[in-house]
């Protein structure tokens, strides 16, 4: 047992305050493309069923409506061609707030175990869910192409995990993952692998895939509507997969009074039942993928590739701090140095497409980039 008090650590973006009040100096202010948060109007549909569903009044569902539900099963049988019942689906408050509880939920349900694997270069959610629970958060090493390497796992911390984190396409880095070796490795070592699909839809390498494609079994996706609607305001997650863990996470989180608002169920299932704007979203990121990625070689020398999967550039500059403040300073662009993404990173930023596209002209402007 630690007796050492808890003290949650700096936010790892309020760290970029210096490098924003540079960028906020200029005229026209800061494009921020730190956080990766849409800047992209949701769909009509979905704003009327957020105002009309008349929910507001009795508390919802914590496992989510039976409408949301079943929108989220149509939604994978449609998306990725697979059946899954309503009753193996279950919903989140977003999902970041998911992937900091369940180690403690985990937990609880196999004490004798105290390790969260996840991937060295990822979100840092999954490392902070462990330090919430008083777990260990154990990195796994990630190949050349930012994919975790599982033969790496050691045998100690097999036996001592709760749970393994997976996300695919994965941010910062874009990869795409072996979505079934990590199933077949879960199951072997009889622990839950927990794929986070939030990008899904961002795939640029093939069809978009879900680790439900190789059976429920000891695996859970998760999915969020924040990138794919562009709703991340609203909250609305939902994880689908093996019904026993579905059941029990489903359980305790109605224990703990972890709700998605009903008129905010209501807007996800509309969502949910729309691929148009999904397909209208996936264009307006391609772009500016590839425009971000010309105008920042045009200006560093440096040319990112384009990932996989996903919303970030992510490459190699060196010195990401001073990259950073650089560019802050001179093109007003506000992006995250890859240390945030772990200790594996620490050469490497990442930029988020997620400002218009007249906000990156004007840092081109700035960078004096030719249109
Ligand atoms: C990999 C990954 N997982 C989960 C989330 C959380 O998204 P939300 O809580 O909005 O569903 C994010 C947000 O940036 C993310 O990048």
């Amino acid at each position: 047992m630690t007796t050492v008090p808890f003290e949650p650590p700096a936010y790892p973006y309020d760290r970029l305050d210096g490098a924003k009040a540079k960028a906020a100096a200029l005229e026209g202010g800061v494009v921020d493309l730190s956080v990766g948060t849409p800047c992209d109007p949701p769909a009509d549909a979905v704003l009327d069923a957020l105002a009309h569903s008349g929910s507001e009044r009795g508390y919802p569902p914590s496992i989510g409506t039976e409408r949301l539900r079943g929108a989220a099963a149509a939604w994978i049988a449609r998306r990725f061609g697979v059946i899954v019942a309503p009753g193996q689906i279950a919903a989140c408050v977003g999902t970041k707030e998911f992937v900091a509880a369940a180690p403690q939920w985990l937990r609880l349900r196999r004490p004798e175990r105290d390790t969260v694997l996840y991937p060295a270069v990822a979100y840092p959610t999954y490392a902070m869910g462990a330090v919430l629970a008083g777990c260990r958060a154990v990195a796994v090493p990630v190949d050349e192409a930012f994919r975790p390497r599982l033969d790496a796992i050691a045998a100690a911390d097999e036996r001592r995990a709760l749970c393994l984190w997976v996300n695919s396409p994965g941010n910062p880095a874009g990869n795409l993952d072996d979505l079934g070796a990590a199933a077949a490795w879960g199951r072997d070592h009889g622990v839950p692998v927990l794929s986070d699909e939030c990008y899904a839809e961002f795939t640029w390498e093939g069809p978009p895939r879900t680790i439900l494609e190789h059976g429920t079994e000891g695996v859970l996706a998760l999915h969020s509507l924040s990138k794919r609607s562009n709703l991340a305001g609203l909250r609305v997650g939902f994880y689908a997969g093996d019904p026993d863990l579905v059941r029990y996470l489903s359980e305790v989180r109605k224990h703990v009074g972890m709700m998605v608002p009903g008129p905010a169920q209501a807007a996800g299932a509309a969502a949910l039942d729309d691929d148009v704007h999904v397909a209208v979203q996936r264009e307006r990121y391609h772009s500016r993928l590839v425009r971000a990625r010309d105008i920042l070689s045009a200006w560093s020398g440096i040319e990112a590739p384009l990932p996989a999967g996903g919303f970030y550039l992510w490459f190699e500059v060196g010195e990401p701090w001073a990259f950073t403040e650089r560019l802050a300073a001179e093109g007003g662009a506000l992006v995250s140095p890859g240390e945030f993404y772990g200790d594996a990173a620490t050469r490497f930023v990442r930029v988020a497409v997620v400002q218009p596209d007249e906000r990156l002209d004007l840092v081109a402007r700035r960078l004096g980039v030719p249109a």
